[in-house]
Protein backbone atom coordinates (compact mmCIF):
# COMPACT_ATOMS: atom_id res chain seq x y z
CA UNK A 1 0.00 0.00 0.00
CA UNK A 2 1.84 3.27 -1.16
CA UNK A 3 0.09 5.75 0.93
CA UNK A 4 -1.49 4.82 3.90
CA UNK A 5 -2.87 8.30 5.60
CA UNK A 6 -4.79 6.29 7.78
CA UNK A 7 -5.93 9.34 9.32
CA UNK A 8 -8.67 9.79 6.60
CA UNK A 9 -12.21 7.91 7.10
CA UNK A 10 -12.48 6.31 3.48
CA UNK A 11 -9.86 4.42 0.96
CA UNK A 12 -11.90 5.34 -1.79
CA UNK A 13 -14.90 8.02 -2.17
CA UNK A 14 -16.88 7.89 -5.23
CA UNK A 15 -18.58 10.68 -6.65
CA UNK A 16 -21.12 10.77 -8.48
CA UNK A 17 -22.35 7.65 -7.35
CA UNK A 18 -26.13 7.88 -8.71
CA UNK A 19 -25.55 8.83 -12.17
CA UNK A 20 -25.27 6.26 -14.78
CA UNK A 21 -21.80 4.92 -14.76
CA UNK A 22 -21.48 6.15 -11.11
CA UNK A 23 -23.82 3.30 -9.51
CA UNK A 24 -22.28 0.74 -12.11
CA UNK A 25 -18.84 1.45 -10.34
CA UNK A 26 -20.36 1.19 -6.70
CA UNK A 27 -21.72 -1.68 -7.44
CA UNK A 28 -19.09 -3.40 -9.05
CA UNK A 29 -17.06 -1.94 -5.47
CA UNK A 30 -19.29 -3.39 -3.51
CA UNK A 31 -19.31 -7.07 -5.08
CA UNK A 32 -15.25 -6.74 -5.49
CA UNK A 33 -14.64 -4.88 -1.99
CA UNK A 34 -11.11 -6.22 -0.79
CA UNK A 35 -12.07 -7.27 3.56
CA UNK A 36 -12.02 -4.23 5.25
CA UNK A 37 -12.15 -1.39 2.19
CA UNK A 38 -13.26 1.53 3.73
CA UNK A 39 -15.32 3.76 1.49
CA UNK A 40 -18.36 5.60 0.38
CA UNK A 41 -20.63 6.77 -2.20
CA UNK A 42 -21.11 10.38 -2.39
CA UNK A 43 -23.73 12.12 -4.52
CA UNK A 44 -25.99 15.43 -4.14
CA UNK A 45 -29.24 13.73 -3.60
CA UNK A 46 -29.22 11.98 0.24
CA UNK A 47 -32.33 10.35 -0.64
CA UNK A 48 -31.03 8.65 -3.95
CA UNK A 49 -27.72 7.66 -2.51
CA UNK A 50 -29.94 6.24 0.92
CA UNK A 51 -31.33 4.24 -2.27
CA UNK A 52 -28.49 2.82 -4.13
CA UNK A 53 -26.87 1.58 -0.79
CA UNK A 54 -29.86 -0.71 0.10
CA UNK A 55 -29.38 -1.96 -3.12
CA UNK A 56 -25.27 -2.87 -2.68
CA UNK A 57 -24.38 -6.00 -1.54
CA UNK A 58 -22.94 -5.21 2.32
CA UNK A 59 -24.02 -1.99 1.69
CA UNK A 60 -24.68 -1.39 5.32
CA UNK A 61 -20.65 -1.25 5.73
CA UNK A 62 -20.52 1.48 2.82
CA UNK A 63 -20.56 5.40 3.99
CA UNK A 64 -22.74 8.49 2.72
CA UNK A 65 -21.38 11.79 1.96
CA UNK A 66 -23.51 14.10 0.34
CA UNK A 67 -21.85 16.94 -1.83
CA UNK A 68 -23.10 19.08 -4.45
CA UNK A 69 -20.53 21.16 -7.03
CA UNK A 70 -22.99 24.03 -6.51
CA UNK A 71 -21.83 24.05 -2.49
CA UNK A 72 -17.68 24.25 -3.20
CA UNK A 73 -17.08 23.26 0.72
CA UNK A 74 -18.78 20.21 0.21
CA UNK A 75 -16.39 19.20 -2.32
CA UNK A 76 -13.52 20.21 -0.26
CA UNK A 77 -14.60 17.44 2.44
CA UNK A 78 -14.83 14.96 0.27
CA UNK A 79 -11.10 14.89 -0.70
CA UNK A 80 -10.48 15.52 2.95
CA UNK A 81 -12.34 12.23 3.90
CA UNK A 82 -10.32 10.12 1.37
CA UNK A 83 -7.42 8.67 0.39
CA UNK A 84 -8.66 8.05 -3.19
CA UNK A 85 -11.55 10.09 -4.94
CA UNK A 86 -13.32 8.90 -7.79
CA UNK A 87 -15.52 10.92 -9.79
CA UNK A 88 -18.20 10.48 -12.48
CA UNK A 89 -19.50 13.89 -12.38
CA UNK A 90 -19.48 15.13 -15.44
CA UNK A 91 -19.10 16.77 -18.41
CA UNK A 92 -15.98 17.43 -16.55
CA UNK A 93 -15.28 20.42 -18.02
CA UNK A 94 -18.52 21.86 -16.21
CA UNK A 95 -18.30 20.50 -12.96
CA UNK A 96 -15.12 18.93 -12.45
CA UNK A 97 -12.13 21.59 -11.37
CA UNK A 98 -13.27 22.20 -7.20
CA UNK A 99 -12.62 18.71 -6.83
CA UNK A 100 -9.35 18.14 -8.37
CA UNK A 101 -8.02 21.40 -7.06
CA UNK A 102 -8.77 20.09 -3.38
CA UNK A 103 -7.65 16.98 -4.19
CA UNK A 104 -4.44 18.07 -5.18
CA UNK A 105 -4.74 20.90 -2.19
CA UNK A 106 -5.05 18.09 0.21
CA UNK A 107 -3.23 15.33 -1.13
CA UNK A 108 -6.13 12.88 -2.10
CA UNK A 109 -5.62 10.66 -5.39
CA UNK A 110 -8.05 11.81 -7.59
CA UNK A 111 -9.49 9.76 -11.01
CA UNK A 112 -12.04 10.51 -13.40
CA UNK A 113 -13.42 9.17 -16.34
CA UNK A 114 -12.64 12.64 -18.44
CA UNK A 115 -12.32 12.61 -22.16
CA UNK A 116 -12.29 15.90 -22.54
CA UNK A 117 -8.90 17.13 -23.95
CA UNK A 118 -9.41 21.33 -22.73
CA UNK A 119 -10.19 19.84 -19.31
CA UNK A 120 -7.31 17.88 -18.58
CA UNK A 121 -4.84 20.61 -20.23
CA UNK A 122 -6.14 23.03 -17.87
CA UNK A 123 -6.32 20.72 -14.39
CA UNK A 124 -2.49 20.30 -15.83
CA UNK A 125 -1.83 24.16 -16.25
CA UNK A 126 -3.47 24.88 -12.72
CA UNK A 127 -2.84 21.70 -10.92
CA UNK A 128 -0.30 19.51 -11.20
CA UNK A 129 2.23 22.06 -9.75
CA UNK A 130 -0.03 22.00 -6.36
CA UNK A 131 -0.12 17.89 -6.49
CA UNK A 132 3.49 17.56 -7.09
CA UNK A 133 3.82 19.14 -3.86
CA UNK A 134 1.37 17.12 -1.82
CA UNK A 135 1.55 14.04 -3.20
CA UNK A 136 -1.71 13.69 -4.88
CA UNK A 137 -1.89 12.04 -8.26
CA UNK A 138 -4.18 13.09 -10.26
CA UNK A 139 -5.09 10.41 -13.07
CA UNK A 140 -7.73 11.48 -16.15
CA UNK A 141 -9.03 8.64 -18.35
CA UNK A 142 -9.57 5.91 -16.34
CA UNK A 143 -12.39 4.08 -18.42
CA UNK A 144 -12.67 2.80 -22.22
CA UNK A 145 -10.87 6.46 -22.72
CA UNK A 146 -7.95 5.77 -22.06
CA UNK A 147 -7.84 2.68 -20.42
CA UNK A 148 -7.11 0.35 -22.89
CA UNK A 149 -5.00 1.97 -25.49
CA UNK A 150 -2.97 3.36 -23.33
CA UNK A 151 -2.17 0.23 -21.00
CA UNK A 152 -2.60 -1.20 -24.71
CA UNK A 153 0.50 0.89 -26.07
CA UNK A 154 2.23 -0.02 -22.74
CA UNK A 155 1.51 -3.66 -22.96
CA UNK A 156 2.78 -3.74 -27.20
CA UNK A 157 5.88 -1.90 -25.88
CA UNK A 158 6.64 -4.24 -23.65
CA UNK A 159 7.04 -6.96 -26.72
CA UNK A 160 9.61 -4.85 -28.34
CA UNK A 161 13.23 -4.37 -28.01
CA UNK A 162 14.33 -1.76 -25.67
CA UNK A 163 16.46 1.07 -26.45
CA UNK A 164 15.23 1.85 -29.88
CA UNK A 165 12.49 3.88 -32.23
CA UNK A 166 9.12 2.28 -31.88
CA UNK A 167 6.03 2.86 -33.84
CA UNK A 168 2.54 1.89 -32.32
CA UNK A 169 -0.21 1.98 -33.89
CA UNK A 170 -3.91 1.27 -32.48
CA UNK A 171 -7.15 -0.06 -34.04
CA UNK A 172 -10.24 0.33 -32.35
CA UNK A 173 -13.44 -2.10 -33.01
CA UNK A 174 -16.39 -2.27 -30.68
CA UNK A 175 -20.23 -2.82 -30.63
CA UNK A 176 -21.88 -0.84 -28.06
CA UNK A 177 -24.14 2.71 -27.72
CA UNK A 178 -23.79 5.48 -25.07
CA UNK A 179 -25.17 7.11 -21.95
CA UNK A 180 -26.67 10.56 -21.63
CA UNK A 181 -23.66 11.83 -19.65
CA UNK A 182 -21.19 10.94 -22.44
CA UNK A 183 -23.52 12.44 -25.06
CA UNK A 184 -23.43 15.53 -23.24
CA UNK A 185 -19.66 15.70 -22.33
CA UNK A 186 -19.34 14.86 -26.58
CA UNK A 187 -21.66 17.78 -27.32
CA UNK A 188 -19.66 20.20 -25.29
CA UNK A 189 -16.53 19.60 -26.72
CA UNK A 190 -17.72 19.57 -30.02
CA UNK A 191 -18.99 23.40 -29.12
CA UNK A 192 -15.66 24.19 -27.60
CA UNK A 193 -13.07 23.64 -30.60
CA UNK A 194 -11.40 27.37 -30.26
CA UNK A 195 -11.24 26.60 -26.27
CA UNK A 196 -9.66 23.00 -26.84
CA UNK A 197 -6.80 24.16 -28.98
CA UNK A 198 -6.19 27.14 -26.79
CA UNK A 199 -5.50 25.25 -23.81
CA UNK A 200 -3.86 22.84 -25.38
CA UNK A 201 -1.54 25.59 -26.37
CA UNK A 202 -1.53 26.83 -23.05
CA UNK A 203 -0.48 23.16 -21.58
CA UNK A 204 2.47 22.91 -23.69
CA UNK A 205 3.82 26.91 -22.85
CA UNK A 206 3.96 24.97 -19.22
CA UNK A 207 5.55 21.63 -19.86
CA UNK A 208 8.71 20.52 -19.84
CA UNK A 209 10.38 19.31 -23.31
CA UNK A 210 11.85 16.19 -24.01
CA UNK A 211 15.42 16.78 -24.70
CA UNK A 212 16.78 13.13 -25.24
CA UNK A 213 13.99 11.64 -26.46
CA UNK A 214 10.96 11.90 -28.91
CA UNK A 215 7.71 11.13 -28.40
CA UNK A 216 4.63 12.03 -30.87
CA UNK A 217 0.99 10.84 -31.92
CA UNK A 218 0.42 12.54 -35.62
CA UNK A 219 -2.91 12.20 -37.11
CA UNK A 220 -2.71 9.08 -39.46
CA UNK A 221 -4.55 9.36 -42.92
CA UNK A 222 -7.86 7.76 -44.17
CA UNK A 223 -6.10 4.33 -44.88
CA UNK A 224 -7.07 0.56 -45.87
CA UNK A 225 -4.82 -0.88 -43.13
CA UNK A 226 -3.49 -4.87 -44.77
CA UNK A 227 -2.15 -5.61 -41.43
CA UNK A 228 -5.43 -5.71 -39.76
CA UNK A 229 -7.74 -6.59 -42.88
CA UNK A 230 -9.88 -3.25 -42.40
CA UNK A 231 -10.53 0.72 -43.41
CA UNK A 232 -8.45 3.06 -40.64
CA UNK A 233 -9.92 6.10 -39.60
CA UNK A 234 -8.06 8.74 -37.21
CA UNK A 235 -10.02 8.62 -34.43
CA UNK A 236 -9.78 12.60 -32.17
CA UNK A 237 -10.61 10.84 -29.35
CA UNK A 238 -7.95 11.75 -26.19
CA UNK A 239 -6.65 8.58 -26.23
CA UNK A 240 -3.37 9.25 -28.39
CA UNK A 241 -2.26 12.59 -26.38
CA UNK A 242 -2.77 10.00 -22.90
CA UNK A 243 -0.79 7.32 -24.64
CA UNK A 244 1.81 9.99 -26.10
CA UNK A 245 2.44 11.35 -22.77
CA UNK A 246 3.00 7.89 -21.32
CA UNK A 247 5.96 7.81 -23.76
CA UNK A 248 7.19 10.90 -22.70
CA UNK A 249 6.82 9.59 -19.06
CA UNK A 250 8.34 6.31 -19.34
CA UNK A 251 11.96 5.25 -20.92
CA UNK A 252 10.97 1.82 -22.17
CA UNK A 253 9.11 3.45 -25.01
CA UNK A 254 12.36 4.02 -26.58
CA UNK A 255 14.25 7.57 -27.87
CA UNK A 256 11.93 8.22 -30.60
CA UNK A 257 8.38 7.10 -29.53
CA UNK A 258 5.23 7.43 -32.30
CA UNK A 259 1.75 6.16 -31.54
CA UNK A 260 -1.21 6.52 -34.43
CA UNK A 261 -5.06 5.65 -32.77
CA UNK A 262 -7.56 4.81 -35.75
CA UNK A 263 -11.15 3.66 -36.11
CA UNK A 264 -10.96 -0.39 -37.86
CA UNK A 265 -14.18 -0.75 -40.15
CA UNK A 266 -14.37 -3.43 -42.33
CA UNK A 267 -16.62 -1.79 -44.92
CA UNK A 268 -15.91 1.69 -47.04
CA UNK A 269 -19.35 2.63 -46.93
CA UNK A 270 -19.80 2.52 -43.15
CA UNK A 271 -16.78 4.29 -42.61
CA UNK A 272 -17.78 6.72 -44.57
CA UNK A 273 -21.32 6.86 -42.65
CA UNK A 274 -19.61 7.00 -38.94
CA UNK A 275 -17.53 10.14 -40.52
CA UNK A 276 -20.73 12.10 -41.84
CA UNK A 277 -22.74 11.15 -38.65
CA UNK A 278 -19.34 12.12 -36.35
CA UNK A 279 -19.11 15.56 -39.00
CA UNK A 280 -23.14 16.22 -38.59
CA UNK A 281 -23.09 16.46 -34.69
CA UNK A 282 -20.68 18.41 -34.38
CA UNK A 283 -22.00 21.08 -36.74
CA UNK A 284 -25.15 20.91 -34.77
CA UNK A 285 -23.37 21.41 -31.85
CA UNK A 286 -22.25 24.43 -32.95
CA UNK A 287 -25.28 26.09 -33.10
CA UNK A 288 -27.27 26.39 -29.73
CA UNK A 289 -30.90 25.78 -30.38
CA UNK A 290 -29.65 22.67 -32.59
CA UNK A 291 -27.37 21.60 -29.41
CA UNK A 292 -30.10 21.95 -27.15
CA UNK A 293 -32.34 19.62 -29.76
CA UNK A 294 -29.56 16.83 -29.52
CA UNK A 295 -29.14 17.20 -25.86
CA UNK A 296 -32.69 16.79 -25.95
CA UNK A 297 -32.27 13.12 -27.24
CA UNK A 298 -30.80 11.70 -24.48
CA UNK A 299 -30.65 12.88 -20.94
CA UNK A 300 -27.70 12.65 -18.25
CA UNK A 301 -28.82 9.72 -16.16
CA UNK A 302 -29.92 7.80 -19.07
CA UNK A 303 -28.04 4.67 -20.67
CA UNK A 304 -28.22 1.65 -22.45
CA UNK A 305 -30.27 -1.35 -20.94
CA UNK A 306 -28.58 -4.31 -19.14
CA UNK A 307 -29.36 -6.38 -22.31
CA UNK A 308 -27.93 -3.91 -24.83
CA UNK A 309 -24.68 -3.86 -22.74
CA UNK A 310 -24.68 -7.48 -22.23
CA UNK A 311 -23.97 -7.57 -25.90
CA UNK A 312 -21.97 -4.96 -26.41
CA UNK A 313 -18.07 -5.75 -26.58
CA UNK A 314 -14.49 -4.32 -28.09
CA UNK A 315 -11.53 -4.68 -29.31
CA UNK A 316 -8.48 -2.98 -29.97
CA UNK A 317 -5.48 -4.53 -32.04
CA UNK A 318 -1.92 -2.98 -31.71
CA UNK A 319 0.98 -3.52 -34.54
CA UNK A 320 3.86 -2.39 -32.85
CA UNK A 321 7.28 -2.38 -34.37
CA UNK A 322 10.96 -1.47 -33.73
CA UNK A 323 14.47 -3.33 -33.71
CA UNK A 324 13.32 -5.43 -36.36
CA UNK A 325 10.63 -6.91 -34.61
CA UNK A 326 6.84 -6.71 -35.46
CA UNK A 327 4.44 -7.70 -32.76
CA UNK A 328 0.26 -8.24 -33.10
CA UNK A 329 -1.05 -7.86 -29.82
CA UNK A 330 -4.98 -7.27 -28.54
CA UNK A 331 -7.13 -5.89 -25.56
CA UNK A 332 -10.93 -6.92 -25.55
CA UNK A 333 -13.42 -6.92 -23.44
CA UNK A 334 -17.29 -6.57 -22.81
CA UNK A 335 -19.39 -3.25 -22.63
CA UNK A 336 -17.21 -1.00 -23.20
CA UNK A 337 -18.74 2.36 -22.30
CA UNK A 338 -20.06 0.88 -19.31
CA UNK A 339 -19.80 -2.37 -17.60
CA UNK A 340 -16.06 -2.67 -18.77
CA UNK A 341 -15.96 1.27 -17.98
CA UNK A 342 -17.23 0.64 -14.28
CA UNK A 343 -14.62 -2.22 -13.65
CA UNK A 344 -11.64 -0.63 -14.93
CA UNK A 345 -12.37 2.54 -12.93
CA UNK A 346 -12.93 0.82 -9.88
CA UNK A 347 -9.85 -1.47 -10.23
CA UNK A 348 -7.95 2.13 -10.67
CA UNK A 349 -9.25 3.33 -7.60
CA UNK A 350 -8.44 0.14 -5.69
CA UNK A 351 -4.93 -0.43 -7.75
CA UNK A 352 -4.38 3.60 -6.01
CA UNK A 353 -5.23 2.84 -2.67
CA UNK A 354 -3.57 -0.68 -2.45
CA UNK A 355 -1.05 -1.30 -4.94
CA UNK A 356 2.77 -1.14 -4.56
CA UNK A 357 2.83 1.65 -7.27
CA UNK A 358 6.24 3.92 -8.45
CA UNK A 359 6.45 6.87 -6.98
CA UNK A 360 4.71 9.62 -8.90
CA UNK A 361 2.74 12.75 -8.28
CA UNK A 362 1.09 15.52 -10.22
CA UNK A 363 -1.14 14.76 -13.49
CA UNK A 364 -0.38 11.29 -14.23
CA UNK A 365 -1.59 8.87 -16.80
CA UNK A 366 -2.91 5.76 -15.84
CA UNK A 367 0.40 3.76 -17.42
CA UNK A 368 2.68 6.18 -15.78
CA UNK A 369 0.63 5.60 -12.38
CA UNK A 370 -0.26 1.81 -12.51
CA UNK A 371 1.15 0.62 -15.54
CA UNK A 372 1.65 -3.29 -14.65
CA UNK A 373 -0.15 -2.83 -11.34
CA UNK A 374 -3.69 -2.50 -13.40
CA UNK A 375 -2.75 -4.62 -16.47
CA UNK A 376 -2.42 -7.56 -13.88
CA UNK A 377 -6.11 -6.59 -12.33
CA UNK A 378 -7.76 -5.82 -15.34
CA UNK A 379 -6.55 -9.31 -16.36
CA UNK A 380 -8.16 -11.18 -13.39
CA UNK A 381 -10.72 -9.17 -13.66
CA UNK A 382 -11.61 -10.60 -16.82
CA UNK A 383 -10.05 -8.12 -20.00
CA UNK A 384 -7.89 -9.68 -22.15
CA UNK A 385 -4.15 -8.52 -23.08
CA UNK A 386 -2.45 -10.99 -24.96
CA UNK A 387 -0.01 -11.22 -27.96
CA UNK A 388 -1.30 -12.48 -31.45
CA UNK A 389 1.48 -12.50 -33.01
CA UNK A 390 5.64 -12.27 -33.49
CA UNK A 391 7.06 -11.84 -36.52
N1 LIG B 1 -14.07 7.32 -20.32
C1 LIG B 1 -15.12 6.64 -20.69
O1 LIG B 1 -14.97 5.71 -21.40
C2 LIG B 1 -16.47 7.02 -20.17
C3 LIG B 1 -17.49 6.09 -20.15
C4 LIG B 1 -18.70 6.44 -19.58
C5 LIG B 1 -18.90 7.72 -19.10
N2 LIG B 1 -17.89 8.62 -19.17
C6 LIG B 1 -18.04 9.99 -18.63
O2 LIG B 1 -18.45 9.87 -17.28
C7 LIG B 1 -19.30 10.96 -16.95
C8 LIG B 1 -20.59 10.41 -16.32
O3 LIG B 1 -21.31 9.68 -17.30
P1 LIG B 1 -22.75 9.09 -16.93
O4 LIG B 1 -23.26 8.42 -18.13
O5 LIG B 1 -22.67 8.35 -15.64
O6 LIG B 1 -23.55 10.48 -16.70
P2 LIG B 1 -24.79 10.78 -15.77
O7 LIG B 1 -25.63 9.57 -15.60
O8 LIG B 1 -25.39 12.02 -16.31
O9 LIG B 1 -24.10 11.09 -14.34
C9 LIG B 1 -23.55 12.33 -14.03
C10 LIG B 1 -23.40 12.44 -12.53
O10 LIG B 1 -23.04 13.79 -12.23
C11 LIG B 1 -23.83 14.20 -11.15
N3 LIG B 1 -24.01 15.64 -11.08
C12 LIG B 1 -24.51 16.48 -12.01
N4 LIG B 1 -24.53 17.71 -11.52
C13 LIG B 1 -24.07 17.65 -10.23
C14 LIG B 1 -23.88 18.59 -9.19
N5 LIG B 1 -24.21 19.87 -9.33
N6 LIG B 1 -23.35 18.16 -8.01
C15 LIG B 1 -23.05 16.86 -7.85
N7 LIG B 1 -23.22 15.92 -8.78
C16 LIG B 1 -23.73 16.32 -9.95
C17 LIG B 1 -25.17 13.54 -11.38
O11 LIG B 1 -25.90 13.55 -10.16
P3 LIG B 1 -27.45 13.10 -10.09
O12 LIG B 1 -27.39 11.60 -10.03
O13 LIG B 1 -27.93 13.74 -8.86
O14 LIG B 1 -28.11 13.62 -11.35
C18 LIG B 1 -24.69 12.14 -11.78
O15 LIG B 1 -24.38 11.39 -10.63
C19 LIG B 1 -19.53 11.75 -18.25
O16 LIG B 1 -18.66 12.86 -18.26
C20 LIG B 1 -19.13 10.77 -19.33
O17 LIG B 1 -18.63 11.40 -20.50
C21 LIG B 1 -16.67 8.30 -19.69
Amino acid sequence: MSRLRTDRPYDIVLFGATGFVGALTAEYLAEHAPEGLRWAIAARDARRLEELRERLPGGAEVGLLRADVAEPATVRALAEHARVVATTVGPYGRYGEDLVAACADTGADYLDLCGEPEFVDLTYVRHDARARETGARLVHACGFDSIPHDLGAYFTVRQLPEGVPLTVDGFVTADATFSGGTFASALDQFARPRQMFAAARDRARHEPRLMSRRASAPTGAPRFAPEVGAWALPLPTIDAQIVRRSAKALDHYGPDFRYRHYAAVDRLPVALGGVAAVAAVAAAAQVPPARRWLSDRLKPGDGPSAEKRARSWFTVRFVGEGGGRRVFTEVSGGDPGYGETAKMFAESALSLAFDDLPPTAGQVTTAQAMGDALTERLRAAGIGFRVAAIR
